[in-house]
Parts: structure tokens; C-alpha cells; sequence
């Protein structure tokens, strides 16, 4: 059996009728599967245990996650293998505390406040894969390291150290925060995972299957960033705003590494460390994407590639061909140099 805990927040302010109908059409819902368990209603909190065979409790939360009366649902704990119900009686017993006594209710309402709180802190600092683990029930810590394929994508921008010395802490600090917002999104939405960010650096892996889908995600950013840089003002740091990619393919060590101070579920190898390589190499060759041919080969999309030679990077064997795509907004790259000009030339006073 299978137990799930979860949290949300009311759309609106419900009334007791609405209330009483979702707990009613749940007892009755739930009693056809025998799914059992107890739902809490604080001031504008829901709190529900449920519980039940694996297929009958998430047919249940399927529902429930569609409803527009809650929003935010955040799973606080999911178990498997579950012996025991520890609400057998109840197919769903539907309890508002409004009606305890102010102080009572006022603690409650603190309670399920902080556990959203503190929840919603863990999950912008914790790795997407970590949290998919932790809400399908699964310990992270105890996902053993395994040998797979992956295309890892490695993104950076362009003259980042020269540009934040020239411009205010605070414009800088807001760059990379878009840089990193615009560039995680794409990656996200095109079914890839952030694995970490190293500075303004951004490493992701997708799936062997999805090649298309990596190329899509770094195409679709390279555009976004193009409209920063055409909307930015003269003197404004993101009228300087470039970045490059790397895509590589092949196998890489999956998992936790790290100490008992501080765990990552990373992706390391020669694969990640190649991909950092042919990030570097789209500034020589004047592209904002660099890929190798394993990535170009595992393509179902007619992209435009193009070959941009023959290359021997650093911590590889052989020289290796290297592809591009001629696209507008992967043709329109700048390297540092042309970046430092580009910047004399905007005679900004610049702090
Ligand atoms: C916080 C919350 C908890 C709910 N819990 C349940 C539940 O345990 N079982 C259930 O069948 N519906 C539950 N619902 C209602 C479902 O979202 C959905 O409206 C209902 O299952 C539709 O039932 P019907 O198809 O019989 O009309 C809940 C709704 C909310 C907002």
C-alpha cells in the first residue's frame, strides 16, 4: 500500500458547504476504491493523509491535483510498501479547524505555514532530480551510483569576469540571475535537468533520446537572450549579454557524490568535461553552440548543421569533428574581445 502527505493552499476563501461537498464526494470517491485518510481544512491550509493500493491512491491525487480550489500542492511525504493504514476507518474524514479555539487554530495555521515555508526554501536549493526522488518516496541518499548515457549541456556566458568589474554589483548579480533563469527554463520546459551551476556556469543532462530537445532548449535561449540584449539600453549590462553552449554525448557516472558536509546528485566523466571544452570553443568559432558528433548523430530534427572542423581539445585523444547550427540567433556570437569593443564604444560613464 501506499501513503502520501501533502500540503496546499485554498484558491479562495471556501465556503462551509463547499468544504462539507469535497469532503462528502471524497468519502464516497473513496470508499468505491478504499482509499482512506483524513483531509484538514486551516484557515486557508489543506493537510491530507491518504491511503491505499498504489494505482487507487494516485487515480485519487490525480484528481485532486486538477481541482481549481487549491493550488501550490506540495507532496510532504510518500511511502511505500505501507502495511498498516493508520486511518482505516475513515474513507475521508474532513475536519475544519476554524473552529477551534483562536490560539489552537492560530498554532496550527503557524505549523502548516512553516512546513510550506521551509519546503518551498529546500526546493529552490535543491537539485530538480533530488526532489523527483523525494516525492515519489524515494530516499535520495540511498539511489545507488549508476553508469549511463546522457547528452550534458554546459552553458556559460560570455567575458563574464571582465563585465562584472566594469559594471555595479547588483547589475551583475541581476544578469546572472536571468542568464540562469532564462537558460534553466528552456532546459526544464525541453525535459533536460540542471545539475548544478557553477558561477554563471550551467550544467544540465538530458536523456540519450532527447538530443533534439537539448539543441531546441539552447537554439530557444540563444533567442531570448538576443531580445535582452535588443530591448537593453545603451549603458545597461545586458545590451553585453552573450552566452555559449556545448552539447557532448556519451556514457557518465550518475548519483550522489560528495562528503557526509554536503551531498550532489551529479553526473561526472569525460562526457561532462567535454562539454565544458566545446562550450569554450564557441567563442574561436564564432557560434553559440558547439556540439560533437555523437549529439549531431542521435538528432531526428533537420537542423542546419554545419561543420566547424577539426579539433583537439584539451583532455581528448583524438581531434574530433565539431558541428554547428547556422541559425540567426546561434550565428550572432561575440567573443571577448569584440564584447570589450563593443563596450568602448558605447561611451557609458561607467562606475
Ligand atoms: C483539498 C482537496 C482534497 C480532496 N480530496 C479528495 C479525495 O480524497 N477524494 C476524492 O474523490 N476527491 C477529493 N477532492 C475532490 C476532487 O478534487 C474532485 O473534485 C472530485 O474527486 C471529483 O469527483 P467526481 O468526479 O465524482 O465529481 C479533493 C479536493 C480538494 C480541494
Amino acid at each position: 500500500m501506499k501513503r502520501i502527505m501533502y500540503i496546499s493552499t485554498t484558491t479562495r476563501k471556501l465556503t462551509d458547504q463547499e468544504v462539507e461537498e469535497i469532503g462528502q464526494k471524497s468519502t464516497i470517491n473513496n470508499a468505491k476504491v478504499g482509499v482512506t485518510g483524513v483531509l484538514l481544512l486551516a484557515n486557508e491550509f489543506f493537510f491530507q493523509i491518504l491511503e491505499g493500493e498504489e494505482d487507487d491512491v494516485e487515480g485519487v491525487m490525480k484528481r485532486i491535483r486538477k481541482d481549481p480550489r487549491h493550488h501550490g500542492l506540495l507532496i510532504l511525504k510518500a511511502e511505500h510498501e505501507v502495511s498498516q493504514r493508520l486511518f482505516g476507518n475513515w474513507s475521508m474524514n474532513t475536519v475544519r479547524l476554524d473552529g477551534m479555539s483562536d490560539m489552537l487554530m492560530q498554532a496550527v495555521r503557524i505549523m502548516l505555514e512553516n512546513i510550506t515555508e521551509t519546503h518551498r526554501i529546500i526546493e529552490r536549493y535543491t537539485q530538480p532530480a533530488v526532489l523527483q526522488f523525494m516525492t515519489e518516496g524515494i530516499n535520495p541518499l540511498t539511489v545507488p551510483v549508476q553508469k549511463t548515457e546522457q547528452v550534458i549541456l554546459f552553458g556559460d556566458m560570455v567575458a563574464f569576469s571582465y563585465l562584472s568589474g566594469l559594471f555595479a554589483v547588483e547589475e551583475v548579480a541581476e544578469l546572472v540571475n536571468l542568464y540562469l533563469e532564462i537558460t534553466s527554463r528552456k532546459i526544464a520546459e525541453h525535459g533536460g535537468q540542471v545539475t548544478k551551476y557553477v558561477g554563471d556556469c550551467v550544467v544540465a543532462h538530458f536523456p540519450p533520446d532527447r538530443a533534439d530537445d537539448a539543441i531546441r532548449a539552447c537554439v530557444e535561449t540563444l533567442q531570448k537572450i538576443q531580445e535582452v540584449r535588443q530591448a537593453a539600453g545603451q549603458c545597461r549590462l545586458q545590451k553585453y549579454l552573450y552566452c555559449g553552449f556545448g552539447l557532448s554525448k556519451g556514457p557518465v557516472i550518475e548519483g550522489n557524490i560528495g562528503s557526509s558536509i554536503k551531498m550532489d546528485y551529479t553526473v561526472l566523466g569525460d562526457i561532462v568535461n567535454l562539454a565544458a571544452r566545446l562550450e569554450s570553443l564557441t567563442r574561436e568559432i564564432g557560434k553559440g553552440i558547439a556540439l560533437s558528433e555523437p549529439v549531431r548523430d542521435a538528432c531526428h530534427q533537420p537542423w542546419n548543421f554545419i561543420l566547424a572542423g577539426e579539433f583537439h581539445l584539451k583532455g581528448q585523444n583524438f581531434a574530433q569533428p565539431i558541428y554547428s547550427i547556422a541559425d540567426p540567433a546561434v550565428d550572432d556570437m561575440k567573443n571577448y574581445l569584440e564584447i570589450s569593443r563593443l563596450v568602448g564604444e558605447g561611451y557609458c560613464m561607467l562606475p
